[in-house]
């Protein structure tokens, strides 16, 4: 394969953008948010996952700001869901959660019955790292990124208003935007701690 940069140019480039990405609460996550084009670019991104079996066993569903208003209302009625006693306090935080960064996106892994039949936790390595490939392209765009997820995603509420089908899961919310403060990236675990030899 043809490169733009030298191997050498490369491994650095990656090395950067994977170590200096870190999530961003949605609250630090203001406008401007990616144009059609960027968004498109860290859709291909997406695309370039690993696959095995080449099922796409993801989806992706973006919330524009018209719609955010509809979201807020599952979320706050999916609080009441499970549990009746929430105060207005609550309920009106569950809500906010749908207004903030410009870029809202859920992530739908598609975990139904397939041919070839792959396994479903093979499918969901596929899902995590299109979401990462979205992920990193953000950040080299030099955007913020954070992943949201909670009880609201299993709400049959939440099903119904993004149309997920029987073998749909939601998996969580990819939030993209300009970060108002950046804050310590956390300190990452030592590979000695994840990995012997056989
Ligand atoms: C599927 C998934 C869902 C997540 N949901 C949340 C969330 O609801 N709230 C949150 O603060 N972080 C969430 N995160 C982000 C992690 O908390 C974050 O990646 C972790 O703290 C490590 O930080 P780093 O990404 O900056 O290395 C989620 C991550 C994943 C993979």
């Amino acid at each position: 394969m043809d490169l733009a940069v030298s191997p050498g140019e490369l491994s650095d480039y990656a090395g950067e953008l994977i170590h200096s990405r870190q999530n961003v609460s949605p609250r630090r996550l203001v406008d401007p948010g990616p144009t059609p084009a960027q968004l498109q670019d860290m859709l291909a991104a997406a695309a370039a996952a690993p696959d095995h079996g080449q099922l796409m066993p993801w989806r992706f569903v973006i919330v524009p700001r018209n719609r955010r208003e509809q979201l807020a209302e599952v979320f706050g009625l999916a609080l009441l869901d499970r549990d009746p006693l929430a105060s207005p306090e609550q309920i009106a935080k569950a809500q906010e959660k749908a207004h903030r960064a410009p870029l809202l996106m859920l992530v739908v892994a598609r975990l139904g019955p397939c041919e070839p039949s792959i396994s479903v936790n093979e499918r969901m390595v596929s899902v995590g790292c299109a979401v990462q490939n979205i992920l990193l392209t953000a950040h080299s765009q030099s955007f913020g990124s954070g992943l949201t997820s909670g009880q609201a995603l299993q709400s049959p509420r939440l099903r119904a208003l993004f149309g997920l089908t029987q073998g749909e899961e939601a998996v969580c919310f990819i939030n993209v935007g300009t970060v108002t403060r950046h804050r310590m990236p956390r300190l990452r675990p030592e590979p000695s701690s994840f990995v012997s030899s056989l």
